[in-house]
C-alpha cells in the first residue's frame, strides 16, 4: 500500500476483523429467523423474536416492557409485532384499553371481545380452564420461584387474584383476617364443586359456614365481621362498577382459540375501574393458559396502557407474578406504558414500589423505550441503566423510533411499517380529522434515525 501523506500504511482487512476493532459501536446481530421489524442505526435489519433470544441465550426470560411518551408509536409498533408474530404462527391475545386493534382482529378475520357494561360478554375470572381444574386445591402447576417448593395451586391463583382485585378497590392491604375470611369462602365455594365467581364468593363471606369459622378458631358471627368489608367491597364490584362483566360463568363463545384475540375495554377507558377491569381480563386471560404449557403454543400477551394496572401497587404486584410465569406458559408478556414512572406506582426511593419496579424490569429482559419528555429521561435512565448519552437520546427520539435493551445489548431502531400495517396501525384519524390535513404519520419515520 503506498504511504499517503507520510501516514502509515494502510491497513486492510476484511469486515469481522473490522468488528473486531469497533466491538462497541456496532452490537451484535440478534439470533436469525428472528422477527423483521425496522432498520438498526448501523444501517442493518433489526430482527427479534424472544423465543430465538431465550433459545440461544441471549434473554433468560420472553417479557417486554415498551415506554414512550404519548404518540410515539409504541402501540404501532405492539400491533405490527403482533401482526408479524401472527404470520409466524404465534397466538396474539391483546387488552386493548383504548379500543384500536380492530382493524389488527379484522385483518386477520377476528372480531373483537367488547367487555362493557351492557355489552353482554362475560368472563370469569376465577375459572382456569380445564387443566387447573383438575388440579383443584390439591396444587399443581409446576411455577419457578413462587410459593413453597415453586407449586401454586388453583386455589393459590384464585386467591391470589381476589386479593388484588380486593386490595386495589379497598386502596388497601387486606387485614390478615380479612385474607383469612377471604381464603375460606374460597375454599367453601371450590368445594361446592362447579367453577367458583365473584359473586358466590362475596355471599360465602355474607354467610359462612360452621366449618369455616371452626378452621379459623372463631364463630360464624366473627367470621361474618372480619369478612363484611371485603364481602361488601366485591358485591361492589360485582354489581357496580364491573356489573354483568365477571360475574358468574364465562359466556359461551368467548374462547380463545383464534390466533388472534382483542379484548376491548374502551367502554371504561375513562372509569376509574379501568385497572380493576384489566386485571379480571388478565386473570381470565391467565386462566386460558393454565395448560399452555402443555400445548406448546407460543402466545405473545399485550396489556396495552398498562399504567392503569400498576398504578395500583396489590394489581401491580399481581401483574408482576404474571410475568413470572411467562416461560412456564410458553407465554411472551409485553405492557406498554407511557414513563418509567408508571412503573414505580407512587413509592419513594427504597420503597415496596421502588423494588416492585425493579422486580417487573428484572422479568422483562426486553425494554423498548420510545421518545421520552426530557424530564422523565433522567428517570429512565436511572431505572434501566442508561448512559449520559442514551439519556440524551431517549429525550429526542422522533416518533416511531426507540432504543431497544435486549438483555445487556442496545439497539437504536426505527420501525418500519408496510403500506398495509399502516391501515391497521393509524390513530391519527381524529387529529386529521380535526386539523383536516394530512395527518403526523410519515414525520417520524422520515428522520427516524435520531
Ligand atoms: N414507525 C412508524 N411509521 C409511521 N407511522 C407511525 C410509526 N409509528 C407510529 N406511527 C403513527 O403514529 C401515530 C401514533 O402512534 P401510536 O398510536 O402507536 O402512539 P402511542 O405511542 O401508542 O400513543 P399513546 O400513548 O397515545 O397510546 C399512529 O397514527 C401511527 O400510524
Ligand atoms: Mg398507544
Amino acid at each position: 500500500m503506498p504511504r499517503l501523506y507520510g501516514l502509515p500504511p494502510a491497513h486492510r482487512g476484511t469486515s469481522a476483523q473490522l468488528g473486531a476493532l469497533y466491538p462497541f459501536v456496532v452490537p451484535a446481530p440478534l439470533p436469525s429467523g428472528s422477527c423483521y421489524l425496522g432498520q438498526e442505526a448501523s444501517g442493518g435489519l433489526f430482527c427479534f423474536d424472544p423465543w430465538d433470544c431465550y433459545g440461544a441465550g441471549t434473554l433468560t426470560n420472553p417479557n417486554m416492557v415498551v415506554l414512550g411518551q404519548i404518540g410515539r408509536g409504541k402501540s404501532a409498533f405492539v400491533k405490527s409485532f403482533l401482526w408479524r408474530q401472527y404470520l409466524q404462527g404465534r397466538q396474539c391475545w391483546a387488552l386493548d384499553p383504548k379500543g384500536e386493534y380492530g382493524a389488527l382482529a379484522g385483518a386477520v378475520g377476528a372480531v373483537p371481545l367488547r367487555l362493557g357494561p351492557g355489552l353482554g360478554l362475560r368472563l370469569n375470572p376465577l375459572d382456569l380452564g380445564s387443566h387447573a381444574q383438575d388440579q383443584g386445591h390439591r396444587g399443581g402447576g409446576q411455577v419457578p420461584g413462587t410459593g413453597a417448593g415453586g407449586v401454586r395451586s388453583a386455589h393459590q391463583r384464585r386467591s391470589e387474584l381476589l386479593g388484588a382485585l380486593l386490595a386495589s378497590s379497598l386502596g388497601r392491604q387486606l387485614l390478615p383476617a380479612e385474607r383469612a375470611a377471604v381464603d375460606v369462602a374460597l375454599a367453601a365455594t371450590e368445594a361446592l364443586g362447579a367453577v367458583p365467581t365473584l359473586g358466590q364468593v362475596a355471599h360465602e363471606l355474607m354467610s359462612p359456614g360452621p366449618g369455616a369459622a371452626r378452621d379459623l378458631g372463631t364463630d360464624v358471627e366473627g367470621l361474618r365481621t372480619d369478612g363484611r368489608q371485603v364481602a361488601l367491597e366485591l358485591r361492589r364490584l360485582v354489581h357496580g362498577d364491573l356489573a354483568g362483566m365477571f360475574d358468574g360463568p364465562s359466556s359461551p363463545g368467548a374462547g380463545l382459540g383464534q390466533g388472534m384475540v382483542v379484548l376491548d375495554l374502551s367502554a371504561l377507558y375513562s372509569s376509574p375501574a379501568l385497572g380493576l377491569l384489566m386485571v379480571c381480563a388478565l386473570g381470565w386471560l391467565q386462566s386460558a393458559m393454565g395448560g399452555a404449557g402443555q400445548d406448546g403454543t407460543r402466545r405473545v400477551v399485550v396489556a396495552d396502557e398498562a399504567w392503569a394496572v400498576l398504578s395500583h401497587l396489590p394489581s401491580a404486584r399481581w401483574l408482576q407474578a404474571t410475568f413470572k410465569l411467562a416461560r412456564s406458559y410458553g407465554v411472551a408478556n409485553v405492557a406498554v406504558v407511557h414513563r418509567a414512572s408508571d412503573l414505580q406506582a407512587v413509592g419513594a426511593e427504597g420503597s415496596e414500589q421502588q423494588r416492585l419496579a425493579q422486580g417487573l424490569l428484572a422479568d422483562a429482559e426486553t425494554r423498548v423505550v420510545f421518545g421520552q419528555a426530557p424530564g422523565e429521561a433522567a428517570q429512565a435512565a436511572a431505572l434501566l441503566g442508561l448512559s449520559h448519552t442514551e439519556q440524551l437520546l431517549v429525550g429526542r427520539l422522533p416518533r416511531g423510533a426507540a432504543l431497544w435493551l435486549v438483555g445487556e445489548r442496545r439497539y437504536l431502531v426505527r420501525h418500519m411499517l408496510s403500506e398495509r400495517e399502516r391501515l391497521l396501525v393509524d390513530t391519527d384519524g381524529a387529529m386529521r380529522a380535526r386539523a383536516g390535513g394530512p395527518g403526523r404519520a410519515e414525520e417520524g419515520t422520515a428522520g427516524a434515525r435520531g
